[in-house]
């Protein structure tokens, strides 16, 4: 794929912010996009200026939500060069999520190749550990037309910005309301794809979570309410004593996380007996009270390795390992990101880097 390359001139480039970065609320200075139409296929990429898209608000994006997204990150390591992790993972449920939403699909090679051209271009904006670039692709469908069809045309797009933690509590146990109102997706729907309509799903339950005081909802099966199937913005993990870590198996209405597949891994090689199940809910949170669940986590892109300290559930309360952080979660946190940042060996050739020849990170930790 050829790019066309814009790039702003040294002036016209934003000062990289050194703090507070947050989550998802500051973008470098440039944007890949390609388009699609039924005669040229995928056509027309460039990298240029982060501005607005333009679209008819007939856009079948904006009515009917036929939209898909992607969440990775790059990691600054010790040498200043740029770590991408498991890059063909997310490219690969990129074009899952398209299928499921009779989307085209996009070339992988190209898409990782822009993603990477883009990085080398605003390198500047990837942050010193323990910060982190954060990628977010994206397609939409553009065409304007109100019938009920897939569109014809298609934009996909790319932007990138340095984030910090995605919680507010950083690593330290987050409070998490357990839904028995609201379900998020159903087996045969969309859940297992990352599509924006499984988040407006769950903003409303998310929200009222968060009015009782709680950061995240952990979502129940929708035929039976009681199977535990993921958090808002990532998937969960259950300890049992110090040497088994349950997870919810991929149901068909879950997201198969990245970080959920390299924690079994990881938690196989670190020696714990580590299952798929079927979890539930009732089960689980007597497990909590008995205290033979020692740790809960949840484990994504954004969130990495976030401790749960207490579940809500129907006006009760459950607290896990006493509101503390516990040593397992800890360990997969330190043995993840070592490898993410390149502190640490990867002995199963996770990560993709990029030699970059402005060694030294630019903007600070959040
Ligand atoms: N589940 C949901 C609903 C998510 O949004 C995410 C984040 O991407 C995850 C799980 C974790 O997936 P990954 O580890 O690929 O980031
Ligand atoms: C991610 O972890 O990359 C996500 O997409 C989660 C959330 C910010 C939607």
């Amino acid at each position: 794929m050829e790019i066309q390359v814009v790039s702003l001139s040294e002036t016209e480039r934003k000062p990289v912010p050194t703090e507070n970065l947050g989550f998802g609320a500051v973008f470098s200075d440039h944007l890949f996009k390609q388009t699609y139409t039924p005669d040229k296929g995928w056509h027309g990429a460039t990298i240029g200026p982060m501005e607005p898209i333009c679209l008819s608000p007939a856009a079948s994006v904006f009515h009917y939500a036929q939209e898909i997204f992607e969440g990775s990150k790059a990691y600054r390591g010790p040498d200043g060069n740029i770590n991408l992790f498991r890059p063909w993972e997310n490219m690969r449920r990129f074009n899952a999520s398209a299928r499921r939403m009779a989307m085209p699909e996009v070339d992988e090679e190209d898409h990782l190749q822009a993603i990477i051209q883009l990085i080398e271009l605003d390198q500047r904006w990837v942050p010193a550990a323990p910060a982190a670039l954060y990628i977010r692709p994206a397609m939409i469908a553009t065409e304007g037309a109100l019938g009920v069809h897939a569109s014809s045309t298609y934009l996909h797009f790319v932007l990138i910005g340095p984030v910090g933690s995605y919680f507010k509590e950083g690593f330290n146990p987050i409070p998490v309301y357990i839904s028995d109102k609201y379900r998020r997706a159903v087996v045969g729907g969309t859940g297992e794809a990352k599509t924006g309509g499984n988040y407006a799903a769950s903003l409303l339950g998310a929200e009222e979570a968060r009015r009782k005081g709680y950061s995240q909802v952990l979502w129940l099966d929708a035929v039976t309410g009681r199977n535990v199937e993921e958090v808002g913005a990532m998937n969960i993990c259950f300890v049992y004593g110090d040497k088994h870590i349950v997870t919810p198996a991929l149901s068909g209405s879950i997201l198969p996380g990245v970080t959920r597949k390299s924690v079994i891994q990881l938690g196989r090689d670190l020696g714990y007996e580590v299952s798929e199940e079927t979890i539930d809910v009732h089960e689980m949170l007597a497990d909590v009270e008995a205290g033979r669940i020692t740790e809960v986590f949840g484990c994504g892109t954004a969130a990495v390795i976030a401790p749960v300290g207490r579940f809500g559930y129907q006006d009760k309360e459950y607290v896990v390992n006493d509101n503390q952080c516990g040593p397992v979660s800890r360990r997969l946190y330190d043995e993840l990101t070592g490898i993410q940042f390149g502190t640490r060996p990867d002995p199963y050739g996770w990560i993709y880097t990029i030699e970059v020849d402005e060694p030294v990170a630019a903007a600070g930790v959040d």
